[in-house]
């Protein structure tokens, strides 16, 4: 007859096994970079999975010059697996546009953490007849620049 303790241990690891992940979690705190050369700062992630941060955008939609801008956001803190959903809103200090993205903080097959976002930027318009074309969509992808000491 099968032994109860080397079962049950089976059992447990068989049970625990499926939400472990080995790899180190992904964490939106610090600065990073775009695939179009944007850069942002995020800081701490407060306890209900808020935080602010600001943003330099590398490319405008407007004639305006660009200036850094802020940034709020929050992410999931009930995903306890190490890769949490998150999204922010940027406030374009120098436009009358806003951007919100939304993402997943990754942690690749080489421990390099990555985000990967779409985003949603809304510009003014004059007249609610242009209100078709005041949205534009894209992706962007985010990688950790080196912290400063
Ligand atoms: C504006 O042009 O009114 C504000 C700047 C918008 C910059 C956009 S937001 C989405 C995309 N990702 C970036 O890093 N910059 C552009």
């Amino acid at each position: 007859m099968m032994q109860a303790t080397p079962f049950l241990m089976v059992l447990s690891l068989a049970l625990v096994a499926p939400g472990f992940s080995a790899r180190k979690p992904c964490t939106l705190s610090g600065r990073w970079v775009n695939d179009l050369g944007s850069n942002m700062t995020i800081g701490a992630v407060n306890g209900k999975g808020e935080f602010a941060g600001s943003y330099h955008t590398a490319v405008t939609a407007t004639r305006n010059e660009i200036q850094l801008s802020p940034l709020q956001g929050s992410q999931h803190r009930t995903n306890n697996k190490g890769q949490p959903t998150f999204g922010f809103t940027v406030n374009w200090s120098f436009s009358d546009s806003i951007t919100v993205f939304t993402g997943q903080c990754f942690v690749d097959e080489d421990g390099k953490e990555i985000l990967k976002t779409m985003w949603l930027l809304r510009s003014r318009v004059d007249n609610i007849n242009d209100d078709w074309k005041s949205t534009r969509v894209g992706i962007n992808v985010f990688t950790r620049l080196p912290s400063q000491k």
